[in-house]
């Protein structure tokens, strides 16, 4: 494998979310006014940044995560799993008087999910904290960035890493229809999967060509690497006039729950690790399948050698 980029020994800067995942595992979900029994549930450490954090840590990067946690119970579980992984958690910090962000998340027979978050904390995280933090984050080699935070704190980190010259991931989950695709275009990797790409771009996904078509028109406005995860169909990367599409293994899914996080924490450690973008989104696309195969987010989320050797 050749050598880390530039900066802090290949440290990648996840500027993001945290939640509690409450998840309820069912044969089915209900409908409005219905009560029904789930199989079983689980409660974990969950939240995109936190999940893509955990991804590219368990695959080997030094990881600085920096993000708000509310004053409850949460906030000690959600720091200690940190310090477990071995995540830097200097940036993060509690906030009195607020909750912990957490996330409802049913999942249904077929291993597909439904979310409803509750922020929080997360709304905590604001611009000048991003300001704050500048030396803190000047020496990474990547920026993680997601939807579960204020807009006006991901504009200040895009802001933050096109003057420090620091490469920017944006992954725009969940979908925000008030997305500045003039602040999105200026990150170095925009990775939506197809529904968040059909609600910005107001564009079918059915079908790869759709897909390609909607990818197409945020080319035409200036985005310069578009990585489009569909599931269990793989991912399309779009650079210039050149579209490339990489396959998924066919796996026994249990869950879909964070296997897109999985993949942008897979992607990330491949990417500063100096692999090549069509090796970093191969590898993970096998990890996001992998991902699948068993329960939760985090804790479905292979270690280096786990991944290696199956
Ligand atoms: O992407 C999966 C994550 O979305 C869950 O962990 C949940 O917390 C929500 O943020």
């Amino acid at each position: 494998m050749s050598e880390p980029r530039s900066g802090e020994e290949g440290t990648i800067a996840v500027i993001g979310s945290c939640m509690v995942d409450l998840i309820a595992y069912a044969d089915a979900v209900p409908q409005a006014g219905e009560t029904r029994r789930a199989r079983e549930f689980a409660m974990s450490c969950g939240g995109k940044g936190a999940n893509q954090a955990v991804a590219a840590r368990r695959l080997g990067s030094p990881v600085k995560m920096m993000a708000r946690l509310g004053d409850d119970v949460f906030a000690e579980d959600t720091l200690a799993n940190f310090r477990r992984f071995g995540i830097e958690t200097s940036l993060v910090e509690k906030v009195p008087g607020v909750s912990s962000g957490v996330a409802t998340i049913w999942v249904d027979a077929d291993s597909q999910n439904r979310i409803l978050i509750a922020p929080g904390a997360n709304q905590k995280l604001t611009p000048a904290h991003v300001d704050a933090a500048s030396d803190a984050l000047s020496a990474c080699s990547l920026l993680l960035l997601q939807l579960e935070v204020p807009l006006d704190t991901v504009y200040a980190a895009i802001d933050f890493g096109r003057t420090r010259k620091i490469p920017v991931l944006l992954n725009p989950a969940p979908a925000r229809t008030d997305l500045d695709l003039d602040y999105a275009r200026q990150c170095k990797f925009f990775v939506p999967n197809e529904t968040e790409l059909q609600i910005l771009t107001d564009m079918p996904v059915e079908h790869e060509d759709d897909v390609v078509a909607a990818a197409r028109t945020l080319l035409l406005r200036g985005f310069e690497n578009l990585i489009v995860t569909l599931g269990e169909k793989g991912a399309l990367w779009l650079h210039g006039d050149r579209v490339e599409r990489f396959a998924a293994p066919h796996v026994h899914a249990v869950d879909t729950t964070g296997a897109g996080d999985a993949f942008i924490g897979c992607f990330a450690n491949a990417y500063v690790a100096g692999r090549p973008i069509p090796d970093a989104i191969a590898r993970a696309v096998r990890y996001a399948s992998r991902s699948v195969t068993e329960k939760g987010t985090q804790e479905a989320y292979p270690s280096a050698r786990e991944f290696e050797t199956s």
